[in-house]
């Protein structure tokens, strides 16, 4: 495995402590090489010790035996290599294969891009002039892994395809999403297409609207020059948000296997109908007071522009133009600095037509509502009504819940852990496909275009800690309609999260 960018933020912090993961379950090959690469000037020597470290701070907090960590270091190297630098590929190109004659590793590389977004194209031309990307044996395989972000805007994602299939085939290449590789986001797929209780129930006939929430607790903590220039509509919606909605949406595939999934999902991406701009509403977070604290507004935050347009929230509200899922709203939303850190999906079902215990119950009906927590207290909440025990049919909304944390070994196993063995594996599965990626930016764009030509749409302030502009909540078509303020644990009081 080589990967570009070694010596950054990605690769200690989550990369290395996957791969270690994966060594002590077993799941690496007998003989792999990790070739970490990346401009600063380390000796193998220094980068393990470097990658010991980020295992010990960052890794799964079980205690690691100090020989197993002894005996993976054993398998890290390191090559000071500017990506620009043609030279450089050549000694990469030698090394590597002094590793094959060594018979350390043979003949099957990963390569991993974890460097600024900017050198993907400029690497995979580099890796492609050294034929770095044909094996020499036909027993032997090249894949390429490309981090986010896919592009900017459908033009720069297009190009970027073009330049990466000019060298890779579309099989060699893996696009990663980090939310697929979550546990919690594949049993979706689990969750729907192994039981036949729920399949008939999802689509417009039993479906009111769909909600998805991705809401982060931390501000923009250490990526401000990366997220100032992004911002959340592409940082979350383009790629993890819309994901969610395909996984979510999409019909049962034929087959369990990569194309046949991401053939479906792409059906999705391509039916989502052209948002009216009314219905995106964006929010910037302003100075606050949090649990006694002052936290800092969004452009008071180091290297934020002072006038920075760039929001921190986005709620929207869209449809997918098929058979299935004709006349139901989605309503996503995600955003830095509020009141917690959660993602979830809720599907709300359609009432009863008839309510039959409305003048008995004093006016109450039943919520039919499932909740898929994907982080934290991942788990799955179904909610219904039920009759309150004595005289008369008072109906109460209860909830039936399963937490991840009540199976026995029940820690998750990381989502880079499972998308790398993936990617050794050959199974792309849970990786984006170009197409994909194209349709999605292609639903992004007219929002980017809009936000960047008209300035009367507002970006409206939210202090730091809330759930967002208020505006938000009017997106719902329906009084007494609003977003689920959900709390960190899945089966929290519904009522807005306590500070
Ligand atoms: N960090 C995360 O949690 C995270 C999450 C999702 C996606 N990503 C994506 O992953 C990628 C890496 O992010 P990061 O946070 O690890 O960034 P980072 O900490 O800034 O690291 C960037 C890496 O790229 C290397 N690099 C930069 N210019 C280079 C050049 N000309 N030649 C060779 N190497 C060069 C740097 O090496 P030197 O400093 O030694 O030159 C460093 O190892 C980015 O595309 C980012 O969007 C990161």
């Amino acid at each position: 495995m080589v990967i570009f960018g070694a010596s950054g933020d990605l690769t200690g912090r989550r990369l290395v402590p996957a791969l270690f993961s994966l060594y002590q379950g077993n799941l690496l090959p007998d003989q792999y090489v990790i070739l970490g690469l990346g401009r600063t000037s380390l000796t193998d020597d220094e980068f393990r010790h470097r990658m010991l470290e980020n295992i010990r701070q960052f890794g799964r907090k079980n205690s690691v035996p100090q020989k197993k960590l002894q005996q993976f270091a054993t398998h890290l190297r390191y090559q000071q290599l500017d990506s620009k630098n043609t030279d450089s590929y050549r000694i990469l190109k030698s090394r590597l294969k002094k590793i094959d004659r060594q018979k350390e590793a043979i003949d099957n590389y990963l390569f991993y891009l974890a460097t600024p977004p900017q050198l993907f194209a400029p690497i995979a031309a580099h890796l492609g002039a050294q034929g770095l990307q044909q094996p020499s044996s036909d027993s032997g395989w090249r894949r390429i892994i490309v981090e986010k972000p896919f592009g900017r805007d459908h033009a720069s994602a297009t190009e970027l395809n073009v330049q990466l299939t000019a060298v890779f085939a579309e099989s060699q290449i893996y696009r990663i999403d980090h939310y697929l590789g979550k546990e919690t986001v594949q049993n979706i797929l689990a969750f729907r297409f192994a039981n036949g209780i729920f399949e008939p129930l999802w689509n417009r006939n039993y479906i009111h609207h769909v909600e998805i929430t991705a809401a982060e607790q931390i501000g923009v903590e250490d990526r401000s020059g990366y997220y100032d220039s992004a911002g959340a509509l592409r940082d979350m919606v383009q790629n993890h948000l819309l994901e969610i909605v395909a996984t979510i949406a999409m019909e049962p595939p034929v087959l369990f296997e990569p194309n046949a999934v991401r053939n479906e999902k792409v059906k999705i991406m391509q039916a989502l109908a052209p948002v009216q701009i009314e219905n995106v509403i964006r929010g910037q977070y302003i100075a606050s007071m949090i649990r006694g604290e002052n936290v800092a507004g969004y452009r008071q935050e180091k290297d934020i522009h002072p006038d920075s347009q760039t929001e921190t929230f986005v709620a929207m509200k869209f449809q997918i133009d098929n058979w299935r899922w004709g006349g139901v709203p989605f309503y996503i939303r995600t955003g830095k600095r509020l009141p917690t850190r959660v993602t979830e999906v809720v599907i709300h079902f359609r009432e009863t037509p008839h309510h039959l215990f409305k003048y008995v119950s004093g006016g109450t009906t039943a919520e039919n509502q499932l909740i898929l927590r994907i982080q934290p207290d991942e788990g799955i909440l179904l909610k219904f009504g039920m009759k309150v025990p004595g005289a008369g049919y008072t109906i109460k909304n209860v909830g039936m819940d399963f937490h991840y944390s009540d199976l026995a070994n029940s820690e998750l196993p990381e989502a880079y852990e499972r998308l790398l063995l993936d990617a050794l594996n050959g199974d792309s599965t849970l990786f984006a496909r170009a197409d994909g990626v194209e349709a999605a930016w292609r639903f992004i764009d007219p929002i980017l275009q809009a936000w960047a030509s008209d300035r009367s749409i507002k970006l409206y302030g939210y202090p730091a800690g809330s759930w967002g502009p208020k505006e938000a909540s009017l997106l719902f078509e329906q009084s007494g309609e609003d977003w689920r303020y959900p709390c960190s644990n899945l089966t929290g009081d519904d009522s807005y999260c306590e500070l």
